[in-house]
């Protein structure tokens, strides 16, 4: 069995000032890779969902870009409160909050 059922990965890549694409960094997706991590662990799924630092997902115009494995599911995540609330429907609950996907 692997160790993780689901990985969450954010993307936290910096882009330097002036080039032509965004990127996640520099909207705040550190404060949301950390509340994803908080989360998880208020909801006691340390050791089962991990959510992890990424490099650059190519999806830099919908960013901050978070996708969530095995599903495949891609969001913008602009707040601290969307990580909570997708910690608590999706990971939790099992249910993909569909009005914040990037891909559908
Ligand atoms: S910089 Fe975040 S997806 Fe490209």
């Amino acid at each position: 069995m692997p160790p993780f059922e689901k990985h969450i990965l954010v993307c936290t890549n910096e882009r330097p000032a002036g080039h032509p694409r965004p990127c996640c960094l520099s909207k705040n997706s550190e404060a949301i890779l950390q509340a994803f991590k908080e989360a998880l662990q208020q909801a006691g799924l340390k050791g089962k969902v991990r959510a992890n630092r990424s490099g650059c997902l190519d999806a830099c115009e919908k960013g901050p870009a978070v996708v969530v494995y095995p599903e495949g599911i891609w969001y913008r995540v602009t707040t601290v409160e969307q990580a909570k609330r997708i910690v608590k429907e999706h990971i939790v609950g099992g249910k993909v909050v569909s009005e914040w996907q990037s891909f559908k």
